[in-house]
């Protein structure tokens, strides 16, 4: 199948559920996300963050989709996460990037609406969908830190206006959750998510998909919420079966095996963030 955006493989999302969408850092954890993709036989979104980007090359990981995608049975769809940056964006797009988020949300308002705006113009003259936040999600992605102190939950109201006016596919509205570990149990607003979801078409992105239980998942499902975004939770258990997997050997590693590991685990967490997704016990 081939690469394609965000609206197109909400196409193959059934009503009532989520989609599943998975950061990745390398190699392990991509193969790991796809393997699940095919396993569960539901399409994918993976994801790319800034620093991934400088990391391993936005050429990278356009190849490296593409691949993946002209071999899958499934959909998938390649998306630049949280970039700050419109020159970031850009350059996404013209590499094959099939999806953009521009996160403005430490703009004021205003100023978040006018370059996510100019965002929707470039991405979608390229056919290239766009997601952006309103108000401002807690906890640390990469290179974006926001307090606990910072964090911003999101204005219903506002969120009609914004999305009517950039012209965005997927709003991500701050509603409690936060990226990375928690510290207690999350607070999430689904009363929010239910008030956002009677006021805007587009469809709604959880972002801070990790350490969060399977009932509130399930729930900000119920309430109306059509993508899931997932990272650190398989890092998690990408770090975890790396320790384990170098640690059982002895003399010179077997670093095939020990990547085999890796991904077979990232694959396990993906099929069941996948399984809640799609309502699945
Ligand atoms: P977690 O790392 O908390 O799963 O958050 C991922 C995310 O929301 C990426 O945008």
């Amino acid at each position: 199948m081939n690469l394609v955006n965000m609206v197109d493989l909400l196409n193959y999302v059934k009503k009532g559920e989520a989609t599943a969408a998975f950061n990745f850092i390398g190699l392990d954890d991509f193969k790991g996300i796809v393997c699940a993709a095919e396993r569960q036989q539901v399409p994918v979104i993976l994801q790319v963050s800034q620093s991934t980007a400088a990391q391993i090359g936005l050429d990278y990981a356009v190849a490296l989709t593409r691949v993946a995608a002209s071999k899958a049975s499934v959909p998938i769809c390649l998306h630049l996460d949280h970039a700050t940056s419109i020159d970031l964006i850009s350059e996404a797009i013209s590499c094959g990037f099939t999806s953009v988020m521009y996160d403005g949300s430490s703009l004021p308002f205003e100023e978040n609406l006018s370059q996510t705006a100019r965002v929707v113009k470039m991405a979608h003259d390229a056919g290239v969908s766009v997601e952006a936040e309103l108000g401002r999600v807690g906890g640390k992605e990469d290179d974006i830190d926001v307090s606990i102190d910072d964090q911003v939950l999101v204005d219903p109201l506002q969120a009609r206006d914004f999305v009517l006016a950039t012209g965005i596919d997927f709003l991500a509205p701050a509603v409690g959750t936060a990226h990375g570990l928690y510290k207690g149990t999350p607070n999430i607003r689904f009363d929010l998510i239910s008030a956002v979801v009677e006021l805007v078409e587009v469809p709604l992105v959880l972002h801070g998909g990790s350490d969060i239980p399977e009932s509130m998942l399930r729930r900000a499902i119920q309430a109306g919420i059509r993508k899931i975004n997932v990272g650190t939770d398989l890092q998690v258990a990408l770090a975890a079966a790396l320790r384990r997997a170098l640690s059982s050997q002895e003399g010179a590693p077997n670093m095939r095996k020990v990547h085999v590991i890796a991904q077979d685990a990232v694959c396990d967490v993906a099929c069941d963030k996948i399984a809640i997704c799609r309502g699945k016990q």
